[in-house]
């Protein structure tokens, strides 16, 4: 697959414009905005009508929540490959506060502490925290694909003996289940039956999750009742007690049975209870909440590429093995196609789709044609779906193409920007990169390693209901060879 792309040739030389776009009133202009973002355009139109009206991929915009519940919902949107990048330079942009956007919710939610997400790197804690997350995977790598492909096994019999009796399975509930139990088995070293969280923590952290997220959902009510809906969600905060006993069940099933972790937190220097409030966010919404997220989605692109695909995958997966004896680290490395289609379905739909940034200082944002001065202070907002759909670097970029980044095409991988950073450098404790990166590739090819290991091709389906859309297994074909 060779690049569409020619770089800017020199930024500085770009026409300097007047940046588009308008807040409108104030108040009605935000809530005008909201509603044409979940109701009356829906999301993705809402993006690219704006970029068709004022001919930029940089303008001046409201993001939702808005009033009541964010006080200032004003944002420069930056949606292509080129002015996404200012997000990731926290030299440039501020990343305090703003985890989910334009608002915070409460610190009820995490035990009265501004957990590590919230954090920008130039506070001392960031960097403190980040380091006890790198090594605690640094201390666990061993166990990684060993964890991983135990955890799965005992899931496959449940997803095989499901579809033969229903004619098929549930894959979110399959990913959330696979997903919790190997976090919570990886950092917190117990099997999360064995504590007082027994089978529920998946249903305990999408509800804690689904608190914090209210405010940018919708509930699939009927037209005649989405003002009611909006201002049922938008207007005031849940108050945290709501979610507390859940909360508080977590955070027990964890403070007992993560004792390694918590013990080499504090020796790094960090209190034993904010260590555990951290963990449990990271366990619970950043790495349950990214992986359950991302896995019915790949599973769905491949699904759907179909046989063709399928064959391939199963002959390169099988080869691998064969020949390196088993599956280990050295043998993923090896499985080109496999690496590809894993960053393919990063690439066409990023896990977590906003990101955000406060300018530090006045500073020039540019895209492929042209330049804008922005203010110390305004608030920068990437909508990463359309960064990394760019056509102006991807050839037919709504298409899930496989191959994408085997050969040549690995030259693109800069422009992967799933874990708020480039797929080619690596997350540090000094910036806001996911440090759970290259865990979460790693999974990604286990899991369709397993998949083809056991089966010459899978159906799936999705089905749309009231909050979400499923998607279900419709059939397994056993694996004809190995
Ligand atoms: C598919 C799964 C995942 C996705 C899509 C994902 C994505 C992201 C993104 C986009 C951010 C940056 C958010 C921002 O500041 O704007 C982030 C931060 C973070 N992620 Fe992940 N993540 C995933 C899995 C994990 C895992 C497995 C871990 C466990 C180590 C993890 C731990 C974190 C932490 C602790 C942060 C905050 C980093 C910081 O404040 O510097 N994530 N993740």
């Amino acid at each position: 697959m060779s690049s569409t792309f020619s770089s800017p040739s020199d930024p500085s030389k770009l026409p300097l414009k007047p940046l588009p776009g308008s807040y409108g009133l104030p108040f009605f202009g935000p809530i005008k905005d909201r509603l044409d973002y979940f109701y009356n355009q829906g999301r993705d139109k809402f993006f690219s009508t704006k970029i068709e009206k004022y001919k930029s991929t940089i303008f001046r915009t409201n993001m939702p929540p808005g009033p009541f519940i964010s006080s200032d919902s004003r944002v420069i949107a930056v949606l292509d490959a080129i002015s996404f990048q200012i997000l990731f330079d926290t030299t440039k942009v501020e990343k305090r506060n703003i985890f989910l956007g334009t608002y915070m919710p409460s610190t009820g939610y995490t035990g009265g502490y501004r957990v590590c997400a919230y954090l920008d790197p130039s506070e001392p804690n960031h960097s403190l925290i980040k380091r006890f997350f790198i090594s605690l995977l640094v201390s666990r790598h061993n166990t990684f694909i060993p964890l991983f492909r135990n955890t799965l096994s005992e899931l496959f019999v449940e997803l095989q003996d499901q579809i033969s009796d229903k004619g098929e399975a549930n894959l979110n509930d399959f990913c959330n289940t696979l997903a919790f139990n190997f976090v919570f088995r990886l950092f917190c070293d117990k099997n999360p039956a064995d504590t007082k969280i027994g089978s529920k923590g998946p249903t305990m952290c999408d509800k804690w999750i689904a608190f914090h997220l209210a405010p940018l959902g919708t509930l699939g009510f009927p037209k005649l009742l989405t003002l009611l809906e909006d201002s049922l969600l938008r207007t005031l905060p849940f108050p945290s007690f709501l979610i507390k006993s859940d909360y508080k069940k977590l955070y027990d099933g964890i403070y007992t049975s993560a004792t390694a972790a918590l013990d080499q937190a504090e020796r790094l220097g960090l209190k034993r209870d904010e260590a555990c409030h951290n963990l449990l966010f990271m366990v619970c919404f950043n790495a349950y909440g990214g992986i359950k997220t991302f896995f019915p989605a790949l599973l769905r692109w491949v699904g759907l590429a179909g046989e063709n695909l399928h064959k391939q995958l199963a002959d390169e997966i099988r080869t691998v093995v064969r020949h390196e004896g088993g599956v280990s680290f050295g043998a993923l490395d090896k499985m080109t196609l496999t690496k590809s289609v894993v960053y393919e379905a990063l690439r066409i739909e990023p896990p977590v789709p906003y990101q955000y940034g406060k300018a530090k200082e006045d500073l020039v944002l540019h895209s492929h044609d042209a330049a804008f001065q922005i203010k110390k202070g305004e608030m920068i907002f990437g909508f990463q779906p359309f960064a990394t759909n760019d056509p102006k670097i991807f050839e037919n970029p709504d298409e899930f193409v496989g191959h994408r980044f085997v050969g040549e095409g690995e030259k693109l991988l800069k422009y992967v920007y799933w874990s708020n950073g480039r797929e080619t450098e690596n997350p540090t404790a000094e910036d806001k990169q996911c440090p759970g990166k290259n865990l979460v590739v790693l999974v990604s090819r286990l899991i369709i390693v397993e998949f083809f290991l056991r089966y010459d091709t899978f159906k799936v389906e999705e089905a749309k209901e009231l909050l979400a859309s499923t998607i279900n297994i419709k059939s397994l074909t056993k694996a004809s060879s190995i």
